[in-house]
């Protein structure tokens, strides 16, 4: 299908009509957050789905119970999504959240609240091999073309929600103060338990080494993968076709290496840096490191 059958506009953001309408978008305008939610703001592929595993645990202090019973876009709804309105009122307190809208798109109650938030950054180029699969794989999406083309179109800012880069920059406000914490879905597939008790403390919550190892084995990859509440396998094949490509499909950091040539690494990384440029904050990784010589074993953690 064209582009102008699954996709509109809402004010310069592009977005897919399966899972979002005018009538969603008002209603996220109009929501309510309250001083004790927490919700997890995520670019597409940066570890949504992940979040949507850890806050329930994290807020329930390990009771596995929403994640084994409830599916993860009902018990972490994304505030933009037409589901919301469904299961708002089921929400238990305190709620979880994600989201992938930019800064400016958040509503007014938002900003007023002292609700919290947890960004999860992911190194852009895994960012882009991750969503050129997931394109594969969701009917509900454009298909991405070769791999080229796609890595232009995400340059460029012509994919859901836009610029990678003005996503980011959208969040780095300093009036957000300490109500935000940024983490990199690096740190978390490096050390799961360490980047759960920067969660656990960020949202107050005193849980012992425990409780903190038993999340930790419930959100790895391969529990989720086999959770029927996460792993999608609700949802038709005429859908999300994992047959194309799983939704969990790696869960590594530096995927990238296997896919991009140099040239598309500079492509990339000097189009990233430049967009950055002036900027008061730098990237946790370096995106201009080596494609294809062989180095990942060497590379230190923030060179991924
Ligand atoms: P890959 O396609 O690189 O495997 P999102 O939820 O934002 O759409 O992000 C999806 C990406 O997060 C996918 O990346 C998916 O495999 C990865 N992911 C989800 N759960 C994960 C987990 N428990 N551990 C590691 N990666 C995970």
């Amino acid at each position: 299908m064209a582009a102008e059958d699954l996709y509109f506009m809402h004010h310069g953001l592009m977005l897919p009509k399966e899972t979002h309408c005018q009538e969603s978008l008002a209603f996220a305008q109009d929501f309510l957050f309250e001083d004790n939610d927490a919700i997890a703001v995520t670019y597409p592929k940066s570890g949504t789905v992940w979040m949507q595993e850890i806050l329930p645990l994290v807020l329930n202090e390990g009771d596995l119970t929403p994640i084994l019973t409830i599916p993860n876009w009902d018990r972490v709804p994304w505030l933009e999504e037409k589901r919301l309105q469904e299961v708002v009122d089921q929400l238990p307190s305190p709620r979880g959240l994600v989201t992938h809208f930019p800064y400016q798109f958040m509503p007014p109650s938002f900003k007023t609240s002292s609700a919290k938030v947890i960004y999860v950054m992911r190194n852009p180029k895994d960012i882009i091999v991750s969503s050129y699969y997931f394109h594969q794989m969701a009917t509900f999406l454009e298909d991405p073309g070769t791999l080229d083309e796609f890595i232009d179109k995400f340059l460029q800012g012509r994919v859901l929600f836009g610029k990678w880069t003005n996503h980011l920059k959208s969040w780095k406000r300093a009036e957000l103060g300490d109500r935000i914490l940024f983490i990199t879905y690096e740190e978390m597939v490096q050390d799961l338990p360490s980047a759960l008790r920067r969660i656990s403390d960020f949202l107050g919550k005193n849980l012992s080494s425990e409780v903190i190892q038993k999340i930790a084995d419930t959100c790895s990859f391969k529990s989720m993968q086999a959770n029927v509440m996460s792993n999608f396998s609700l949802i038709s094949k005429d859908y999300m076709d994992p047959d194309k490509s799983p939704f969990f499909r790696k869960g590594v950091a530096g995927d990238w290496k296997k896919h991009f040539t140099a040239e598309q690494v500079a492509r990339i990384s000097s189009t990233i840096y430049k967009e950055l440029e002036g900027e008061n904050f730098t990237l946790p990784w370096t995106l201009d490191g080596a494609a294809d010589k062989g180095l990942s074993n060497k590379m230190s953690a923030l060179e991924i």
